[in-house]
């Protein structure tokens, strides 16, 4: 039987490497990693254990929350305020940072996370998923707000677990991507996908087509000649995925290539795009660019962008290097025309 290297083992071996890595960080992801089992048991579970549906609650976003929104985000809290490594939280599904209770001590790791991602899926029964962002704080202080309105660049983990067929587990340390899949018999994550590289071209997007009218037009010129196919300007066909689950998507173009484009929306300048960048943008772009990816708003890096706001949301476009950069010389284009 091949050896199999568990995700404890791989985080020892790969923080050998790093200096000052005390053990707090390998408890740290543990914690996380714990807390994403309970989730994938209660997803997995569903209907026989009455957690689908609405909360008939709204979140600080203005959405209606799913009952798995607001359990996922309990488990995550519980989780991790106890464990000494964390000085503090930011979740999508709450306003203000989730402050240490005063009776565990606080730790130097601040986490941001998307307790339940695609959650308009959970009731059909598709791919969901947890994304995390992991930065370091200050040591025993309370963090502010402006603790955690860090760029993208700053963070030291990010990672996302994946609800589908399998559940699986895609992180980085910013040492490469690598993917364990959950043995469910032992109830431990096994590395199954090593050093994970997006290829540089490839002939498939995934938008929400139904949003075209509000798009910009670098978008619309992209988007149109990938539909033109082998007639078009590109010569070549493409074809199209939208799972509606970041973490879907983000995990096929992992494996396969393509590009992915939620952008700039001319509806509302208050809501440039529909993805939040602390809990989603940030963490996948820190994923997709040591994958060798290409991650950006169209005229920005994600990761360099600096942060206003925990629940700020921004236009986000990334993939396979080539694609990405081809989108990025439409919008310089079409913003040196002077449009
Ligand atoms: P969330 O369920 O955490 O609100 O995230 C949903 C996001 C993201 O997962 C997905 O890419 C996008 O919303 C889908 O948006 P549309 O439903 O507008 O297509
Ligand atoms: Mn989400
Ligand atoms: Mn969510």
């Amino acid at each position: 039987m091949s050896e199999q290297v568990t995700l404890t083992q791989f985080i020892i071996e790969q923080q050998r490497g790093l200096p000052d890595a005390s053990g707090t960080f390998t408890l740290l992801l543990n914690n996380l990693v714990t807390a994403c089992k309970q989730i994938s048991h209660r997803v997995n579970r569903g209907a026989l254990i009455g957690v689908l549906g609405s909360a008939e609650t709204e979140n600080v976003q203005g959405e209606v929350q799913k009952k798995l929104d607001i359990i996922t985000h309990e488990i995550m809290v519980k989780a991790l305020d106890w464990s000494g490594h964390v000085g503090g939280m930011a979740s999508e599904e709450i306003d203000d940072p989730i402050q240490i209770p005063k009776q565990y001590p606080k730790g130097k790791y601040l986490v941001l996370f998307d307790p339940l991602d695609g959650s308009s899926n959970i009731d059909i029964n598709l791919t969901v998923g947890t994304i995390f962002s992991i930065l370091r704080g200050r040591e025993g202080v309370a963090p502010e707000t402006e603790d955690f309105l860090r760029k993208g660049n700053e963070q030291v983990c990010a990672g996302f677990v994946l609800y589908g067929p399998s559940t699986m587990l895609v992180l980085t340390t910013g040492n490469g991507v690598n993917g364990f899949t959950l043995d469910q018999d032992i109830g431990e994550f096994i590395l199954t996908h090593c050093n994970m590289k997006i290829p540089e071209d490839n002939t498939e997007f995934a938008i929400n087509m139904s949003n075209q009218r509000f798009w910009e037009a670098p978008v619309k010129q992209y988007i149109d000649e990938c539909v033109a196919g082998e007639d078009g300007p590109r010569g070549k066909n493409f074809n199209m995925r939208w799972v509606a689950s970041l973490v879907a998507d983000v995990y096929r173009i992992l494996n396969r290539g393509g590009v992915f484009l939620y952008p700039y929306d001319l509806r509302d300048p208050s809501r440039p795009g529909k993805l939040r960048l602390m809990y989603e943008a940030n963490p996948m772009a820190f994923i997709i660019e040591q994958a060798g990816g290409v991650c950006t708003t169209g005229r920005e890096s994600i990761l360099d962008i600096k942060p206003k706001n925990i629940h700020q949301r921004v236009p986000f476009i990334f993939g396979s290097k080539n694609e990405v950069e081809r989108v990025i010389s439409y919008h310089r284009q079409h913003d040196s025309a002077g449009n």
